[in-house]
């Protein structure tokens, strides 16, 4: 049960006296104090976290040398959070990826959403759970709770929701992203992490020879450069889009196909072949040949957008750092974009009452 309570939290750890690692993340644009919370496992792994949008900001693992890599893009405080334009690390709710028109019909009655992205919504609308400064409610050595409220038709979306994550950093370094919500309207719940990973160090320059597998012989086609499904379900082989075996990211970036074409690069959602529906099971496999880092993904998800950071614009990214296109991959699980609307695939309504769970996890190791 998710409390919604506003009362001051403490942590377990709090009230027993033990200072939990939480900075101050610089004051929000409306005034709100924002903090990073750090998280840590008995091995040396960190992550940090901060409560604007509940976002990552960074995960830190050892290489095969057993030095320390940050391999996740991110920003030094709140301002870079909320000049981000591309959800670096933040968790989208209540609906990742796109929705055709901004348009959902929940019993009967048509919603229109933000349209933020050609007409289209895409990840919820511009104020979208990633812009919210979430709770945190429970805050132990290598976990963190945070939840927040979106409001009856926040970006157009029917009921009042509930929603929490939970990041646990396990001592062999599974980073697990455990998603709860509520809402007392039939509604839309499908929800994502944004972070961009680049496993040669979030500072080393662009992924392209960083390899990837996906569990998917399947994806789903978009029609055109808006990136909306047509529906289909088509299979991988013989196009680029096939990474049942791993290859380099950039192996297959500038081939002569028109679903690269149409996202200027990956920027698809990759149907996961599934033991029954439902399953926690592997999703993807990355791994850099540089720092030996690898990167499995669970998830009891029936998709993951693969993105290979196309859009990322020159920026100035943490500690210095300057991120340009392609200087990091998603693996955003999810359920299919535009389900809502598209019969053919399995649609994530949420009804009044009924709670939302699912959960995925980054396990991350290393290769000699
Ligand atoms: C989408 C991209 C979009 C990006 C925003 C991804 O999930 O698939 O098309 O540009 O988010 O940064």
């Amino acid at each position: 049960m998710l409390i919604m309570d506003k009362i001051k939290y403490q942590t377990r750890e709090e009230k027993k006296g033990i200072k939990m690692k939480k900075e101050s993340f610089g004051t929000g644009r409306n005034g709100e104090a924002v903090s990073v919370y750090m998280i840590e496992n008995k091995s040396g792994g960190q992550v940090r976290v901060t409560d604007y949008g509940a976002s990552l900001v960074s995960v830190i693992v050892p290489d095969r040398d057993g030095n320390l890599q940050d391999v996740l893009l991110g920003y030094d405080n709140v301002t870079g959070y909320e000049n981000n334009t591309c959800y670096f690390g933040a968790v989208i709710g209540r609906n990742g990826n796109r929705i055709a028109d901004a348009k959902v019909t929940v019993n009967g009655t048509v919603y229109e959403l933000d349209k933020n992205d050609n007409g289209n919504n895409l990840h919820s609308g511009r104020k979208g759970m990633d812009t919210l400064v979430w709770d945190v409610r429970e805050h132990t050595e290598n976990s963190i709770t945070l939840s927040c409220r979106s409001a009856d038709l926040e970006q157009g979306f029917p009921g009042n929701m509930d929603a929490q994550i939970t990041y646990t950093l396990t001592d062999d370094y599974a980073l697990e992203l455990s998603y709860e919500a509520v809402s007392d309207k039939d509604t839309v719940a499908n929800f994502t992490n944004h972070a961009y990973f680049n496993l040669s160090g979030h500072a080393s320059g662009d992924v392209l020879g960083q390899e990837l597998m996906l569990r998917a012989s399947h994806f789903t086609p978009v029609i055109n450069a808006e990136a909306i499904p047509t529906g289909e379900i088509a299979p991988v082989a013989g196009t680029a889009l096939d990474f049942t075996q791993a290859k380099a990211i950039g192996r297959d970036m500038e081939a002569d196909d028109i679903q690269i074409g149409y996202g200027g690069g990956f920027d698809h959602n990759f149907v996961l072949d599934k033991t029954h529906k439902g399953a926690f099971e592997l999703a993807a496999e990355a791994y850099s040949p540089v720092t030996g880092i690898e990167m499995k993904a669970y998830t009891d998800l029936p998709g993951i957008q693969f993105y290979s950071g196309n859009f990322i614009t020159e920026q100035a990214g943490k500690q210095g750092a300057v991120y340009q296109k392609r200087h990091g991959f998603c693996l955003e699980t999810q359920y299919y974009p535009n389900s809502v609307n598209e019969p053919g695939f399995e649609a994530p309504f949420l009804k009044a009452g009924e709670t939302y769970r699912t959960k995925t996890s980054y396990q991350f190791g290393v290769r000699q």
